[in-house]
């Protein structure tokens, strides 16, 4: 791949030339000893194809790097690979290998304006073997700044009006949909009257189109000490998909999507699709539609599916059913810290394996494409509503809280049945106040609508008993496509003043009467001091067949999944800001830790005190193993993932992580 070759007998002759030359622009030597300009005609991206691959898969080679060595290109042995880790197989032993890169207590990874952050030669270097997929940072809100030095009115104006939609986000390098842990720094609502700046945005992103392109990112950061960011969609909740002063790897363009007739392994044998690690539920829904067959995501068109979603577990309207998005994964390729590239399976890797499904992203590795089983198309059933209730409102309160009793009571039942009850309680911003519930939808799938009616019908008997004015729009689809086009929310995102926390809550609650109705007592006073209630009613177990996998334990016998939070008005300044913060950890969270001790990683608190605990539940200390094993100088951080709690961000507020200011070792 190499354009210019070479006898091996010219080096030392083209090494004394290279002596004579200022190194502000990379060279390599020609085969008659001269030194040439490394250029992107000189040198071609430094990949070989994977023998006996059924994908076009591209690597980063020894052999690739031999030759570039041989070349003499400057810089060259930034991107070696590392010897002292060789991942989960082959030489475990890392604890008596550290490197002499390990980072001590109190040391910062390498920040933009160190004495050690890479030089401008060493960046072209990375650019051209990566056949120019290098972007150099320019925040999304930066068009909106007159003097940003990239002002655009027309662009700003499409931002500002796109600005809640994820594709603007996703299609974006860098951008992310909470921009609370960005810092707010470059807001293109703000244009007018301030200054872009680059906040938690990573200096560099690396646009990838395939496998060695990961690999050289991952070896410059790990050989250059700089911070390493995974980022798809942005969809990330806790700000885990950027980190001021990173390197960022950018996966959203891995869009190959490949059905697999028959799929063997030892515990499954069918149909399945290989995903592109940048995939999208949207664009994983329509293939699975168009093949004839269902597929398990999330509910949102623009959730990065074979990123963040199935590695945090990923819940999905047939969780129920078929368990959590990452029950459903059977092979995943990943490029480990070290820089190699495999796949673990059931059986080959397995601990990694068992550590990728459900274990978080952004911690292992870069996931670059991941194989899930498929189910037929089936019937599903349910119904779709919006009430309000409040003074002004066809609802009183007392009847609302009494029809939300009703159907809350019959979770662990309606779970059992296959149920995924998505409903949301919001304040309504009227003088009157009250709320607005609305289903989107609740459903039951395996079934007619006939058969769901006969269901829900001593509920519904019930609320009409209680006075509840109500009018559900029942359907019955003939697949899950249909349902999610036409019975599911598009997802507004990227509202700053918000933030939000999640409680799983077993079944066995339900099982003592009092403690269930103390419960509900509980969740309805937070409710009712402000907190959004976004739920749902479902049980992700794990199905028969399905492999152990370090999903969060506490998914496993969960009926009900909530998520809570609450705002506040632009401009709020401390300490009644810190206030509003601490109150969603430290006092509507604690209330109800004791009957939900466990919270959604992928959708959590990133305050969450004991994450490790909450997040992974009785998987955490493996998952720590694995990560001290295939990562044992972190070069895969973020916030609350695993191995998290040995690194701090300086400088943040104690209410809030953000990913602004530079990431540093506080213990070994
Ligand atoms: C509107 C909305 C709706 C949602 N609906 C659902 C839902 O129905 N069910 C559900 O379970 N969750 C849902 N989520 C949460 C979602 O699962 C998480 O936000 C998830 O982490 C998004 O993954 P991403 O890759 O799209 O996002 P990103 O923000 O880009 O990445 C998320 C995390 O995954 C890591 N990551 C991404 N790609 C890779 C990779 N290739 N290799 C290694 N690490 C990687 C990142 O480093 C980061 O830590 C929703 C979120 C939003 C905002
Ligand atoms: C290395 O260089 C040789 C000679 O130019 C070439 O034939 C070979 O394909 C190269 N190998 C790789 C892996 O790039
Ligand atoms: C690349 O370098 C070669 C050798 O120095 C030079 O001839 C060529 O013009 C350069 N190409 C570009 C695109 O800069
Ligand atoms: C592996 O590490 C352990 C603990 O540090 C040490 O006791 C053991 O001798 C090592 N084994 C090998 C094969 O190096
Ligand atoms: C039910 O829960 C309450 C409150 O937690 C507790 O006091 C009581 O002992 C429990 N009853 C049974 C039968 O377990």
């Amino acid at each position: 791949m190499v354009a210019v070759s070479l006898s091996r007998a010219l080096l030392l002759a083209g090494a004394f030339a290279r002596l004579g030359l200022a190194q502000t622009e990379p060279t390599i030597l020609a085969e008659d000893g001269s030194v040439l300009t490394a250029n992107e005609t000189t040198v071609a991206p430094a990949a070989e194809p994977l023998e006996d691959a059924a994908d076009e898969v591209l690597l980063l080679t020894d052999a690739v790097l031999a030759n570039l060595t041989a070349l003499d290109l400057s810089g060259i042995d930034l991107f070696s690979f590392d010897e002292d880790v060789a991942g989960i197989t082959g030489v475990p032993n890392v604890t008596t290998k550290r490197s002499s890169r390990g980072f001590q207590v109190g040391d910062c990874k390498v920040f933009p304006g160190d004495r050690a952050w890479p030089s401008r030669l060493s960046w072209t270097v990375f650019n051209l073997l990566t056949g120019g997929a290098l972007i150099e940072t320019v925040p999304i809100g930066a068009v909106c700044y007159p003097n940003s030095g990239v002002y655009n009115a027309a662009k700003c104006q499409y931002v500002l009006a796109n600005w809640a939609q994820s594709a603007l986000h996703a299609s974006d390098p860098t951008s992310v949909m909470s921009p609370l842990y960005q810092g707010e720094t470059c807001m293109p609502q703000n244009g007018q009257s301030g200054t872009c700046e680059m906040g938690s945005f990573p200096s560099y992103s690396v646009k990838i189109r395939n496998v060695y392109q990961v690999q050289l990112a991952v070896n410059f950061a790990r050989n250059q000490n700089l911070r390493l960011v995974v980022h798809n969609t942005g969809h990330d909740f806790l700000g885990k998909s950027t980190g001021a002063g990173a390197l960022s790897i950018w996966t959203h363009n891995l869009k190959d999507i490949k059905y697999i007739a028959s799929f063997r392994s030892p515990s499954y044998n069918g149909p399945a699709l290989k995903l592109g690690a940048g995939v999208q539920v949207g664009e994983l829904y329509t293939t699975a539609n168009r093949l004839g067959v269902t597929a398990v995501g999330g509910e949102c068109a623009g959730v990065g599916v074979a990123g963040g979603y199935l590695a945090g577990g990923g819940h999905s309207p047939l969780s129920s059913k078929y368990g959590l998005g990452s029950d459903q994964v059977l092979s995943i390729d990943v490029v480990l810290p070290n820089g190699r590239f495999v796949t673990a399976t059931e059986s080959k890797n397995a601990d990694l394996f068992w550590a990728l499904r459900g274990g978080g992203g952004g911690t292992f590795g870069v996931v670059t494409s991941i194989t899930v089983k498929v189910y037929p198309k089936q019937k599903l059933a349910g119904f779709s509503m919006s009430l309000n209730a409040g003074p002004d409102s066809e609802n009183s309160l007392a009847v609302f809280w009494q029809a939300m009793y009703a159907y809350w009571r019959r979770f662990p039942d309606y779970a059992a049945k296959g149920a995924y009850g998505y409903s949301m309680i919001f304040p309504l911003f009227t003088a009157a106040g009250g709320y607005n519930w609305a289903f989107h939808p609740f459903m039951m799938p395996d079934m007619t609508l006939v058969q769901f009616k006969a269901e829900v019908q001593p509920l519904l008997d019930e609320w009409t008993a209680l006075g509840l004015n109500f009018t559900p729009n029942f359907f019955e689809e003939d697949n899950l496509y249909d349902v999610w086009t036409q019975h599911f929310p598009v997802e507004s995102v990227a509202n700053s003043n918000m933030r939000t926390a999640s409680r799983m809550f077993p079944a066995s609650v339900w099982d003592n009467t009092t403690n269930r109705d103390a419960l509900f007592d509980e969740v309805r006073a937070i409710v009712e001091e402000g907190s959004a209630l976004i739920q749902y009613n479902m049980n992700p177990r794990q199905t028969a067949g399905t492999p152990n996998s370090a999903a969060n334990s506490h998914w496993r016998d969960a009926v009900w999944f909530a998520i809570m939070g609450s705002g506040w008005a632009p401009g709020t300044a401390e300490p009644e800001l810190a206030a509003t913060h601490n109150k969603i950890t430290h006092d509507w969270m604690e209330r109800l830790r004791a009957w939900g001790p466990g919270g959604y990683g992928n959708e959590g608190d990133v305050m969450e005190p004991n994450f490790g605990e909450a997040f992974f539940g009785s998987n955490y200390q493996r998952l720590l193993n694995i990560k001290r094993e295939v990562d044992p100088n972190d070069l895969f951080w973020a916030p609350t993932a695993v191995g998290a709690e040995r690194w701090t961000i300086q400088g943040q507020p104690s209410w809030l992580t953000t990913q602004v200011g530079k990431l540093c070792k506080i213990s070994n």
